[in-house]
């Protein structure tokens, strides 16, 4: 669909709505199964929507603990000791009694010490590349001492939000193309990126941001030199003009999740980077005319050029029609020292190129680092990266791990088994037949080489955590399940809530080409069967919620899920969250509310400090998201009017998206 014809259908009001239309890319034609395909002939669709499926079914897909009564499972005790909140929505945030919720870091806070003060009506790019970015996703905390009570925060901004960024821009009808002159254009860019700031907690126990520190950074798309590492650095479809090595590159872009690597790293996953890239070549209907391209398979394929941004209008690295290589220049992850603010960041190109929601990693038994990543789209999949090289503690050498290795993609069987398939030059149908020509093919196009392989499409794969012999998988939502998945009794396509899935590696192994997988919790309301009651035990009146999307492990072990819902919440009820999800036991599958953000925001993060006594948790895009279904206000929100002023409160301030820092009262643990 054109971006025209999105933003008219679909009387989008701003960048998060964009995003979430534009959804729906070209994909491979074939097309395997989408995991709703594999759960339905795996259980039998007519059970599922009779809301009640057999007995044997639900016990092989939960085991014998599924059967517990709601009353049985609220009677027993979880394994997260706090009082929920109630779901809801407002203009601000609530977290569970006896935690405080403080702002640490909010969009345009200084953070060096010469930086000027925000000042939202005369922004500048030059001001915002001392401030603290936009729209704060991944939270990472790298500690500085063994007291812990010393810490580099690494936290990614991943996309503006004009209308209420800059006075004077109204309606969405000026988005995408916000960026109408350079110096709008630039200030978003200054405010997208990644910032690497020293946090310290005080005598008082709050922590508070070290502003003169020199581990101070901002990253941006703006000014920050990159280089690339891996098969396809220096390939001929890496170079542009100013780059004719296809070595280095400036900047990285929408970066929504990420990871700190077990040698103390930052990597920032590159997600909707199609969204930058512009044309001036588009047919009647407003779709972009890629004739002359001689990659215009692969464009298609990553939705590229997608015109969210008019950065193209005023740098032409970001038109495709003056240099069409710079899209295979993002939609990497990038590495970066938080220990050194003068390291060049380095984008891993073995680790595939897609839209890359995050990148977490763990340490094998072999001593490889495996790296997960979900590529955020509809019917898209599942990636695992195994490092080559083992981890020594050296971390110079540790920092080229990630340079080296398997990039596979999975397949989902209806058996409950998960076949990794490798993306490696030369196997089964990646050959110069099938277009491609080398091992940097099949990574600048991972995508095109898993549609070959047949990997499961999959209901937009957002945050992936491993965990011992686990991983945790948010499959988000997918609105555009084919209609067969849908039926009378369910209204509601079932993957509107999405569902998050285990995985169980053989012997603790996370690099042998198997797992299983089960389904842990199949979200939404649990009161309305065919969603959420069979798929789990019942859970609290609170406690369940949809679209999971980003998902931490504290040191305990336990799972908790943060939700970005979009203008879905409007059909729900609750804001985004954060939940603490029971993975063992008698309420396996259950969850509770922790906090809840203000309206129109989403919930990121969240990160826990090594001593489980500090939660970072990242309120993104505060006012924006479905403001138009808020009681009481029922319109988009702008500079001059949004939904909320959260965190400030103050009249001429906007709403800021923040890091906040979770404590518990007197000191302690969290939800212990
Ligand atoms: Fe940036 Fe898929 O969330
Ligand atoms: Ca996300």
């Amino acid at each position: 669909m054109s971006r025209d014809r999105v933003i008219n259908e679909a009387e989008i009001c701003n960048k998060a709505e964009a995003f979430e239309a534009y959804d729906d890319i070209p994909k491979n034609p074939h097309l395997g199964d989408t995991i709703g395909d594999v759960i339905n002939r795996r259980y039998g669709r007519r059970d599922v929507l009779r809301g009640a499926l057999a007995v044997s079914a639900t016990t092989a897909l939960f085991g014998a603990t599924a059967l517990t009564s709601a009353q049985q499972a609220q009677a027993a005790t979880g394994s997260f000791a706090f009082s929920e909140i109630e779901g809801g929505i407002d203009q601000t945030h609530h977290v569970a009694e006896g935690y405080d919720a403080d702002i640490l870091l909010r969009w345009g806070e200084p953070i060096f010490a010469e930086a000027p003060d925000f000042d939202p009506m005369n922004q500048t790019a030059e001001a915002q590349l001392q401030q603290f970015g936009y729209n704060n996703d991944y939270v990472g905390f790298v500690p500085l001492n063994e007291a812990g009570d010393r810490g580099v925060l690494c936290v990614n901004h991943e996309y503006t939000n004009e209308e209420v960024m800059f006075p004077g821009l109204g309606r969405h009808d000026k988005v995408p193309f916000a960026s109408t002159t350079r110096e709008l254009a630039e200030i978003e860019m200054a405010a997208h990126g990644g910032s690497v700031v020293e946090i310290a907690k005080g005598s008082d126990g709050k922590w508070a941001l070290v502003k003169d520190s020199a581990f101070n950074r901002r990253i941006s798309p703006l000014n920050t030199q990159m280089t690339f590492s891996g098969p396809a650095a220096g390939h001929d479809r890496l170079k542009t003009s100013t780059d004719p090595a296809g070595l280095s590159v400036i900047g990285t872009i929408n970066n929504c999740a990420g990871g700190i690597t077990p040698w103390g790293t930052y990597l920032m996953a590159e997600e909707n980077f199609h969204g930058y890239f512009w044309t001036d070549k588009l047919d009647a209907e407003g779709d972009p005319i890629l004739d002359e391209q001689t990659q215009a398979a692969s464009m298609k394929r990553y939705g590229v050029p997608g015109g969210w941004y008019a950065w193209g209008k005023h740098h032409e690295r970001f038109n495709i029609d003056k240099e069409p290589n710079e899209t295979n220049r993002f939609g990497w992850v990038v590495e970066v020292d938080p220990m050194d603010p003068n390291s060049t960041p380095v984008k891993h190109t073995a680790l595939g190129r897609f839209r890359h929601e995050g990148a977490e990693s763990i340490v094998n038994g072999d001593g490889r680092v495996v790296v997960y990543s979900g590529d955020d789209a509809r019917f898209d999949y599942l990636y695992r990266f195994v490092s080559s090289g083992r981890i020594s503690g050296d971390k110079a050498a540790d920092m080229q791990l990630l340079s080296e290795g398997e990039l596979s993609v999975a397949r989902f069987n209806d058996d409950s088994t998960l076949d990794w398939l490798p993306l490696v030059f030369g196997q089964g149908p990646l050959t110069p037949e099938n277009g491609f020509d080398s091992q940097a093919d099949v990574v600048i196009d991972a995508r095109l080489a898993a549609d070959a392989l047949g990997a499961t499409p999959m209901d937009r794969p957002e945050d992936v955590q491993p965990a011992g012999d686990k991983v945790y998988v948010m499959l988000t939502n997918n609105s555009k399940r084919k209609p067969g998945d849908e039926d009378a009794a369910n209204p509601r396509p079932e993957n509107l809530f999405g569902h998050i899935i285990e995985l169980t590696v053989p012997d603790g192994d996370h690099d042998t080409s198997t797992a299983r997988w089960e389904i842990l919790v199949k979200c939404g309301d649990p009161s309305v069967s065919e969603v959420g009651a069979q798929w789990g035990p019942a859970t609290s009146e609170h406690g369940w919620f949809a679209s999971p999307d980003n998902c931490a492990i504290d040191a305990d072990g336990r799972l908790w899920v943060s939700t970005d819902q979009g203008r879905g919440w409007a059909r729900t009820g609750k804001a985004d969250g954060l939940y603490g999800v029971e993975t063992d036991g008698e309420l396996r599958g259950s969850s509770k509310l922790f906090f809840r953000v203000p309206v129109g925001a989403e919930l990121c993060g969240p990160y826990f400090t090594p001593d489980q006594e500090t939660l970072f948790l990242a309120v993104q895009h505060p006012a924006t998201d479905g403001t138009r279904d808020f009681p009481g206000f029922e319109r988009a929100s702008t500079f001059e009017d949004p939904a909320t002023r959260w965190p400030d409160f103050q009249d001429g301030v906007p709403p800021r998206p923040s890091v906040m820092v979770v404590t518990k009262q007197g000191g302690g643990k969290i939800a212990v």
